[in-house]
C-alpha cells in the first residue's frame, strides 16, 4: 500500500519535471493543453487533419491560421505548430 503511494508521487513528480523542461516535447504538449485541449480533446486527431503537401506548408498553414485562433503568442504558437507537425507525422 505505501509502496503505491510512493510510485504514484514519483510519476508525478516525472511528469511535472518534464513539462517545466523547456523545449521539451513535453512542454509543447502542455502549451497544447493550455491553449487548445479544452476544444480540441485530441491533438492527434487535429494533427491527422492538418493540411498542406509538406512539413512546411502545414506549418506555415497552421501558423497562420493561429495567428487568429487562441494563439496569438508568437513564441507559444511556434511551438504548438512544431509539436502538432512532429505528432502528424507519427
Ligand atoms: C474555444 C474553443 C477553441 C480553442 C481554445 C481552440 N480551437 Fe481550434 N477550433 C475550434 C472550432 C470550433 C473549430 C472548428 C471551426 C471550423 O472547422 O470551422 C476549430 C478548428 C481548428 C482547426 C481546423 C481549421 C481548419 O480549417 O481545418 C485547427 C487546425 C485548430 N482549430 C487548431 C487549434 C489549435 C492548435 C488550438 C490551440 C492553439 C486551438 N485550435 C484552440 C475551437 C477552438
Amino acid at each position: 500500500m505505501s509502496l503505491n503511494v510512493s510510485r504514484n508521487r514519483i510519476t508525478s513528480l516525472s511528469l511535472i519535471a518534464g513539462m517545466l523542461v523547456p523545449g521539451s516535447a513535453h512542454a509543447d504538449a502542455a502549451l497544447y493543453k493550455t491553449h487548445c485541449a479544452k476544444c480540441h480533446a485530441r491533438a492527434g486527431t487535429l494533427a491527422a487533419g492538418l493540411k498542406g503537401q509538406s512539413d512546411e506548408e502545414k506549418a506555415s498553414r497552421l501558423d497562420a491560421f493561429l495567428t487568429t485562433h487562441h494563439a496569438e503568442d508568437a513564441q507559444a504558437r511556434a511551438k504548438i505548430v512544431t509539436y502538432l507537425v512532429d505528432l502528424s507525422k507519427k
